[in-house]
């Protein structure tokens, strides 16, 4: 069998830990690989990993000591023709050309409509591994690259936590989040963050205005409020300048992390859930499933069905939005 693997979308930290275990699982069990560069839009240009004879093949050796490399070897894109008619009966026409039989994208929401797509040109199998930092994908309790995301924005946040108390200052962070608060809410947790303003609960700027107050009467001298990019409100900047205006008893700081999030070395944790994905998507491909996403829910490997991966918000646990709050106040 000959199986075409992809990284697509955002990049994320553990995505080359994904194709390494999909490179050695395939192989060990006597099948290929075909490394596709750039995600669709290398497909549509066939661009293909080439081995040292020159085959568009990927071997043992071209995946060695990649587990903790940030970005991904294959390098990805996002591509808008790949979602055009033309396109997907393009993309079907390759595959097809270089007798691919099954492909795994590793990516986000983006990616997997992509592959639910394709699939209507194409009767190859594909069984998707989660690759965003956003953990935003339904069918697995983290996705690849959240871990490590986390961790970057923690790392930062207690470093600005030494400034802000030194001068006694509040800082509005940024985090990534198009449409979600998981990295900010798991930031403000670890990093005993005072408030965390996500989409997934309202942000009421008098209402954080008191609780400032409240804090400051009770003597902190600094706060941290983490944002997420996709709260309701806007980012940290549209916040501050709210925040101003209802008379903010703290000086403040805005600082966005942005695709500083996305890059390092993964955790363990991102690079052992990638290797038990990649592995286990290949021997999903194996057992004949296709339109399937691997994920990981309570410790066990599952498949869900790609269209469900992305069909609605998954919501943040309230369990640690109420943590939060309960330890912040
Ligand atoms: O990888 C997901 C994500 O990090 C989102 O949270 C963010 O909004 C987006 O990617 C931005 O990515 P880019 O600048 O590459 O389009």
């Amino acid at each position: 069998m000959r199986i075409g693997v992809l990284t697509s979308g955002g990049d994320a930290p553990g995505m080359n830990a994904c194709i390494r275990a999909v490179v050695r699982a395939a192989i060990s069990m006597g099948h290929e690989v075909v490394g596709i560069y750039r995600g669709y839009a290398g497909l549509l240009r066939e661009e293909f990993y080439k081995d040292e004879r020159g085959h568009p093949m990927m071997n043992l050796r071209s995946v060695s000591d990649i587990s903790r490399r940030g970005g991904t070897i294959l390098h990805t894109s996002r591509c808008k023709e790949f979602y055009t008619d033309d396109g997907l009966r393009k993309a079907a026409e390759v595959l097809r050309r270089n007798k691919i039989d099954a492909l795994i994208p590793i990516g986000g929401d983006g990616t997997f409509r992509g592959a639910v797509a394709l699939a209507k040109y194409w009767d190859g199998q594909i069984v998707g591994c989660p690759g965003t930092i956003d953990n935003d994908l339904i069918g697995s309790d983290y996705t690849i690259g959240f871990a490590t995301a986390v961790h970057t924005a923690v790392e930062a946040v207690d470093k600005l936590r030494d400034t802000a108390d030194a001068h006694e200052r509040m800082f509005l962070v940024e985090v990534m989040g198009r449409h979600s608060g998981y990295i900010a809410l798991y930031t403000a947790i670890a990093a005993a963050a005072e408030i965390a303003c996500i989409p997934e609960t309202p942000t009421d700027t008098g209402e954080i205005v008191r609780l400032l107050h409240d804090l400051k009467l009770r003597g902190k001298t600094s706060v941290m409020i983490i944002v997420a990019e996709g709260d309701e409100r806007g980012g940290a900047a549209v916040l501050q300048k709210a925040l101003c205006e209802v008379k903010c008893p703290y000086e403040v700081r805005v600082l966005a992390l942005g695709h500083l999030q996305r890059g390092g070395s993964p955790v363990p944790q991102d690079r052992i859930l990638a290797s038990r994905l990649g592995d286990f998507a290949v021997h999903a491909i194996l057992q004949g499933k296709s339109g399937v996403m691997a994920g990981e829910q309570k410790g066990e490997l599952v498949l869900t069905p790609l269209e469900e991966t992305f069909a609605a918000h998954r919501p943040v646990p309230e369990v640690y939005v109420k943590l939060l709050e309960t330890l912040a106040t």
